[in-house]
């Protein structure tokens, strides 16, 4: 939703970054981009309408080279359709100021009559514009960028990260968030902002994660931070383990298919160094995570979005099932507007890759408010859920930038199977013995994924994603724990080759879906080999009775048999069916895609980082 850089680097050679910035960004939107530098000419502005590409050819003159101060946006559209003038920076009346925006203003009508009435004439469509002006209006006043615009933020209702330059005898950089995520590293000779630590990262390893209500001015080796009233605040940086190369694409045409390739290796980070083997139990840090409160737990509230969901609804199953803990799941947006009601000893689980989603962090936050103990899985470190949870477990997928996601979907459900055992231990439903076999599974499941992605196995899928593209529409089936798996396989296929998919309950099919089939339309059914894989085959041969054409992904003999086509899955216990059963599902989107040449790792219309409501 979104990207921001910035950058303030003594040598005077702030565009190549901010552009290096914004190729890293360009995941978080992608509908335009700009750049705003200064130096002793002025402030000059360069916005583009399209990819960073056509941002590229615009300042390829070489005019801004020689700048040490800027910054940078890549744009996913709120307000206003994505042109050139309505892309990021804008400026103020008198050109002095330029501004980048992340998130929503809320009360921008109100400030834009406000603006309007004073004679202001607004250029663009966007909700941002205001607060150019409004920051240039204070600027006149103030004399100072940061006080002007902690000033001008005074005035503003609705979530923002924002950085501002300003031309005039004290160049500055200011940067600001209230909600969306904002991060900031200096050295000795720089000094760099952006909204995802990986923007920072080529330049620092040391980060410090803002705070809402910050106001950050940041020189080559200084940072000073206010609040809104106005009183200096401290924050630690964090030191990043993670390398610049990990969020390259090494090699894979895509980072999608990268990422979904680096799934074993995900697997193994997310669990074996948190797996107690010989106390058959799982090592969490957190307080939330030891026997006291997990056997006390009454109920667990999962919220989250997408692909996060799905890996919510897998855990569900895993935690009533081991744990014996009623577990409810929600859509985060739906959540936070149906009046929840929570019992006591409540555990709210937010679950999310980036750990910013709006509408995940204001489900968090309600259950928070309503007496419950907020919890996060998630695969950023420094995020806001993280910060706002008492306990939390990250994935380690290390950074995934690919729109549709993949490692963070077994990540996530990993994690969800070892809180599923740690709960049982608590609460005494399982000893060692039964937790140890439970866990060993994990490490047993590694060569079965990578069984997965060797070349034959893969080769296969495209085989079968080639004939298939062109279907008239695709069912996914699913039960039990893999019903969510069929979710998940129908999101991928649609998120990035638009084209028609429904994830359905197998048993389900027969009350409307089945109305779909006909000759010509695929359906994919997961048939792990478990305890109703004998219901599965009954749809599968519903679905071939009706003329359908069915895709079988699992590792049931007699479901893959039955099935016009077959992707046979390594059997394994099944708890963890689902890690292995998404794999095929995701090869298959992304094969799908490639063959119709869509844009796999920018699919139209979506953001990896959903920030807004
Ligand atoms: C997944 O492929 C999607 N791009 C999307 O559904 C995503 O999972 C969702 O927006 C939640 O994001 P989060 O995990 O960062 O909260």
């Amino acid at each position: 939703m979104c990207g921001i850089v910035g950058g303030f680097r003594r040598d005077g050679a702030v565009v190549d970054s901010l552009v290096d910035g914004l190729r890293v960004l360009e995941y978080r939107g992608y509908d335009s981009a700009g750049v705003a530098v200064v130096d002793e000419r002025g402030l000059t502005v360069r916005r583009k309408a399209g990819r960073l590409a056509e941002l590229e050819g615009e300042i390829k003159d070489g005019a801004l080279n020689g700048a040490s101060i800027g910054i940078g946006h890549t744009r996913w559209a709120t307000h206003g359709p994505p042109t050139d003038r309505n892309a990021h920076p804008h400026t103020d009346v008198a050109g002095r100021v330029a501004l980048v925006h992340n998130g929503i203003i809320e009360n921008y009508l109100e400030l834009r009559d406000e603006l309007t009435a004073a004679g202001v004439e607004l250029l663009s469509d966007t909700d941002t514009e205001v607060l150019a002006h409004l920051v240039g209006r204070e600027l006149a006043d103030a004399g100072d960028l940061a006080e002007a615009v902690r000033r001008a933020l005074v005035r503003v209702e609705g979530y923002y990260a924002i950085a501002v330059v300003a031309r005039g005898a004290e160049a500055s950089m200011v940067c600001a968030r209230h909600g969306p995520p904002l991060c900031v590293g200096v050295t000795d000779d720089a000094a760099w902002l952006g909204s995802d630590v990986l923007a920072i990262l080529p330049h620092t390893r040391e980060v410090i994660f803002l705070e809402d209500g910050d106001v950050a001015e940041l020189g080559p080796g200084s940072v000073r931070i206010v609040r809104p009233d106005g009183t200096a605040a401290e924050r630690a940086p964090k030191t990043i383990e993670w390398d610049a190369e990990d969020a390259g694409k090494g090699g894979y045409p895509h980072y999608m298919l990268k990422e979904i390739y680096e799934q074993p290796d995900v697997l193994a980070q997310t669990a074996f160094s948190r797996l107690d083997l010989d106390r058959g139990d799982v090592a969490f840090e957190g307080d939330l995570w030891d026997d006291e409160f997990l056997s006390r737990l009454e109920r667990v509230q999962i919220a989250a979005c997408g692909t996060a969901l799905h890996a919510g609804l897998v855990t569900s199953y895993m935690i009533e099932r081991l744990a014996g803990v009623p577990v409810d799941v929600d859509y985060a947006s739906e959540f936070r507007y149906r009046d929840p009601v929570l019992v006591p000893n409540t555990l709210a689980l937010a679950i999310s890759q980036s750990g910013e989603t709006a509408d995940t962090l204001a489900a968090l936050r309600l259950a928070t408010a309503l007496g419950a103990r907020p919890a996060t899985i998630c695969n950023s470190i420094g995020s806001t859920m993280v910060r706002e949870s008492e306990s939390s477990i990250l994935i380690e997928a290390g950074p995934e930038i690919g729109v549709a996601s993949t490692k963070a979907f077994v990540a996530m459900v990993v994690a969800g199977y070892m809180l599923a055992v740690r709960t049982a231990r608590a609460r005494g439903r399982i000893d060692a013995d039964a937790g140890r076999t439970l866990l060993e599974e994990l490490r047993l499941v590694r060569p079965r994924l990578e069984s997965l992605l060797a070349d034959d196995a893969v080769e296969r899928v495209r085989g079968i994603a080639e004939r298939h593209h062109d279907a008239k529409g695709f069912l996914f089936l699913g039960r039990g724990i893999n019903y969510p798996i069929a979710l998940e396989g129908a999101l991928k296929l649609k998120e990035i080759s638009y084209v028609h998919a429904e994830g359905y309950p197998a048993g389900e099919m027969k009350h409307g879906p089945i109305a779909l089939i006909e000759p010509g339309m695929s359906t994919l059914v997961v048939a792990p080999h478990d305890d109703v894989a004998e219901k599965v085959l009954s749809n599968i041969e519903q679905v071939k009775a009706r003329g359908g054409e069915v895709i079988c992904v699992g590792s049931d003999p007699d479901c893959l048999a039955v099935a016009d086509e077959a992707l046979e899955v390594p059997h394994t216990g099944s708890w963890l069916s689902p890690v292995l059963n998404v794999v095929p599902l995701q090869l298959f989107a992304y094969f799908v895609a490639l063959k119709k040449g869509c844009d796999i790792d920018k699919p139209r219309n979506l953001a990896k980082s959903v920030t807004v409501e």
